[in-house]
């Protein structure tokens, strides 16, 4: 189904068993499109599946990867960078190291740098010196955000040092299972709409009926940084790819 005219859109809904295998094969398809290419992702509930997925078949599939380079999109400032909590320590656990990529093809924001908004721009200088995103993933928030960019960022941010608001602290002190409310970050660093909107593909993902009425919202409502998501209904080349449960608002709005 496309929803929009625009037919670059790719649309599509798939049952919740076979969700983490169609988004896996997504970032194959890209890695044989171009072994070079530079492909972001998401880290959260939506994508560990995916992300372990994807190494059982490169691994399986002796796809080469030696020339891919990843990055992930948001990370928690403040923690040591073995934290289990950081993005990049489950990224390494679910994929990296199994699929054995070095560090130097690996982009991402270290854990405690004196500077949030220097490491944010030697984040995007190096995914510049890349050639930029090729193959962007992203999941979404019950609210809307996209990486750690939250109702309210205006479109034009870059990369960017964030504070982190009541609620993702709650989420994340939940997630990883803080002792205390008083040990989770207080400030992340993000790409930002704008760098995100720059990627050459995106994939939106999304699983499990409590994703169904935002993203119905961000795909068929206005188009506003009220609801960061509701940006991609601009990308030129964009992917959605859902559970049938994540579906379910888009078949109302038909
Ligand atoms: C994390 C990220 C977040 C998540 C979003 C959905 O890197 O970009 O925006 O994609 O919070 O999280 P899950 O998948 O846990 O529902």
């Amino acid at each position: 189904m496309n929803i929009m005219t625009d037919a670059v859109w790719k649309f599509k809904v798939v049952p919740k068993e076979r969700f983490d295998d169609e988004a896996a094969r997504l970032a194959i398809r890209q890695l044989q499109r171009k072994p070079a290419s530079v492909v972001g992702l998401a880290t959260g509930d939506t994508t560990n599946g995916m992300h372990r997925t994807l190494a059982e078949k490169i691994v399986q599939e002796k796809i080469d990867v030696s020339c891919v380079s990843v990055c992930n999109l948001d990370e928690a400032a403040g923690l040591p960078d073995d934290h289990p909590a950081r993005g990049i320590s489950r990224l390494k656990r679910m994929l990296y190291d199994p699929i054995a990529l070095k560090p130097e093809q690996i982009v991402c924001f270290r854990g405690q740098p004196d500077d949030l908004e220097a490491e944010c721009r030697a984040f995007e200088a190096a995914l510049a010196r890349r050639g930029g995103i090729d193959l962007q993933f992203v999941g979404i928030g019950l609210n809307g955000h996209i990486a750690f960019c939250e109702p309210g960022m205006p479109f034009h941010a870059g990369c960017c040092a964030v504070e982190l608001n009541a609620g993702q602290r709650e989420e994340m002190r939940r997630k990883f299972q803080y002792a205390s409310l008083d040990d989770v970050p207080t400030r992340a660093m993000t790409m930002g709409i704008k760098s995100i909107m720059h990627a050459s593909r995106v994939v939106l993902l999304a699983k499990g009926s409590h994703k169904a009425g935002i993203v119905r919202a961000a795909l068929t409502g206005p188009v506003t940084p009220e609801l960061p998501a509701s940006v991609l209904q601009l990308h030129p080349r964009l992917t959605v790819l859902l559970d049938d449960e994540a579906a379910a608002g888009m078949a109302e709005s038909k």
